[in-house]
């Protein structure tokens, strides 16, 4: 995208990265020295110093990659404020398709719920418009045992998160609420899921050591059981809408429900097992049959060997280290004369006996059954993963669908620095007085120049202004004109900090009145579902 586009133009690096996301770095990534290094904390400080670090270092993917995909992107997408995904394609599939999907989010009750919360609050309640199925969680267990929050604070702020949810366009009609200490379905799921982890895990992805206490690990199961709770009665693509911080949490959940699978479906040549970097030289080898085969439709593993052992792999399309070339070789070599056949492989992971035999049952085709896989040769991968999964799921398996996320960008402090719940000037809470919200973007920092004049001459930096990003991210919604206009005047020198300031706090008056009188209207819809807030729990809190 280029600077004279709108969608970019609007764009707020929210104080934190320099220059545009996209952009290439001017320090050398590889330079260690000069760039602090990125650490995904769920515990810890929620800042993240350079956004372009999470794609190389942790493999989230630029969101703007697709944003084109996505039916009436979000404004908060548009604007890059959602600026990441993993693995978001399977539910803009669905989405697009009139498919079962479903997002789910949750919130720690620890304080009140600010303008950050609200991002992950729309981020919930525009899937569920989409046709999601919807879920909003207080995780009240990761509250009590991670930061020590006793249970009477934690039954007052959970009820707040709620109602501000709801205000703000949840139908809870539709969609689900619940706290995780309530559900009993959630807590059978978590230990289920626990089976499938161990404390070495904990260790290395949390860095828990002797000293962490055991419901802090118990909180993490069961968070692992949130993700995967949409998927309890049929497997659906997942979104969970969160901060990078919570990565760790989504990275552990995907591999915990694939480890949870009875089948493994792969594509296989022969045989032998290909690694999955092998995979795509094999099938290069396979496509270049014609070239080396003395028959064509027979070729061997023999002659594929020969062939790519000095194949134009960049030519073929397949860039690979040679390693891994030289391994292929061996394996192919190995096999001789066998021929070379495409093929489904099904693993039985942790398949009973029965759902093996019923997996066989349903394969159409030509067949071969072994001790512990079945090899299939007249279905496709995807109808493979598609029948894998329901005989799983009739065999009591839950076939689940590793879960997608997005991520959004952390907003700047109005103080500058972070925005933190225990801040209160550095935030403005969803329970302000709207005269308070008023006051508090008053006597916001700004990306402004010292003086007027210098303003009207240099412009102003609306990229590193904490005000220009409550218009970014809240106040404008859905008009990006607006988000435009104050941009380009911003940056154009035409605006100047005070009446900008003045602006900005009068909308936040009028958005915290608006929500005020939405969430008192929530309190009946609230009452009239079934979540228990006055649980009376005992208890110190615990050791964190
Ligand atoms: N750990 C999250 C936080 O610190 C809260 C949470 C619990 C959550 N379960 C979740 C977030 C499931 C997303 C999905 O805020
Ligand atoms: Fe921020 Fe507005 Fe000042 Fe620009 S004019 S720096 S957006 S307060």
């Amino acid at each position: 995208m280029t600077d004279d586009e709108p969608a970019e133009r609007i764009r707020t690096d929210g104080g934190t990265a320099e220059g545009k996301d996209g952009e290439v770095s001017e320090t050398p990534l590889a330079d260690g020295g000069a760039v602090d290094e990125v650490a995904l904390d769920p515990w810890g400080s929620s800042t993240v110093s350079d956004y372009r670090k999470l794609f190389e270092e942790f493999g989230i993917e630029e969101f703007d990659e697709v944003l084109d995909e996505v039916p009436n992107p979000h404004y908060l997408m548009r604007r890059g404020v959602i600026f990441g995904h993993r693995d978001y394609r399977p539910v803009l599939d669905a989405m697009r398709n009139g498919d079962d999907f479903a997002v789910l989010s949750g919130f720690m009750p620890t304080g009140d719920p600010h303008i950050g919360h609200k991002l992950v609050f729309d981020e919930i309640i525009w899937h569920q418009q989409q046709g999601g199925d919807a879920y909003g969680l207080i995780a009240d267990m990761e509250a009590h045992s991670a930061r020590g929050i006793p249970w009477d604070e934690i039954n007052e702020h959970s009820r707040d998160y709620l109602l501000s949810l709801i205000a703000l366009g949840f139908d809870p009609e539709a969609g689900e609420l619940y706290r995780q200490s309530d559900n009993d379905r959630l807590q059978r799921l978590a230990f289920e899921l626990g089976g499938k982890a161990n404390f070495s895990e904990f260790q290395s992805i949390y860095g828990f050591d002797g000293e962490t206490n055991v419901s802090h690990m118990q909180s993490v199961v069961t968070q692992m059981a949130d993700i995967l709770y949409p998927q309890l009665d049929d497997p659906k693509p997942t979104v969970i809408p969160v901060g990078p911080d919570q990565d760790p949490h989504v990275r552990f959940a995907r591999d915990l429900a694939t480890r949870m699978r009875f089948f493994k479906v792969t594509e296989a040549f022969a045989s032998f097992e290909l690694a999955d970097a092998e995979r795509p030289l094999v099938a290069a080898a396979h496509d270049a049959r014609e070239e080396y085969a003395e028959d064509g439709d027979v070729p061997r593993c023999g002659e594929a060997a020969d062939w790519l052992a000095d194949a134009d792999l960049d030519a073929a399309g397949v860039l690979v280290s040679e390693s891994v070339r030289e391994s292929a070789v061996e394996k192919l070599e190995n096999a001789g004369m066998e021929p070379l056949r495409p093929r489904i492989r099904f693993f039985a992971r942790q398949a009973t006996d029965e759902a093996f035999e019923a997996l066989i049952e349903v394969i159409e085709g030509e067949k071969r059954r072994y001790d512990q896989h079945i090899d299939a040769f007249d279905v496709g991968v995807d109808e493979a993963e598609e029948l894998a999964r329901e005989v799983e799921a009739h065999h009591g398996g839950y076939g689940f669908i590793p879960p997608s996320s997005i991520y959004h960008r952390f907003m700047t402090g109005l103080t500058g620095g972070k925005m933190s719940s225990s801040i209160p000037a550095s935030h403005i809470s969803l329970l302000d007085a709207p005269e308070e919200g008023y006051d508090k973007v008053k006597s916001a920092t700004t990306g402004g120049r010292d003086t007027a004049e210098e303003q009207r001459e240099l412009g102003g930096e609306a990229d590193k202004c904490p005000v220009y990003e409550l218009y970014a991210y809240l106040l404008t919604g859905d008009d990006d004109e607006l988000a435009k206009e104050i941009y380009d005047e911003c940056v154009g020198g035409e605006r100047l900090c005070g009446g900008c300031k003045e602006q900005a706090a009068t909308m936040m008056r009028e958005f915290l009145e608006d929500h005020h009188e939405k969430r008192e209207e929530a309190e009946a819809v609230l009452d009239s579902l079934d979540i228990d807030l006055e649980t009376e729990r005992r208890g110190v809190a615990a050791e964190h």
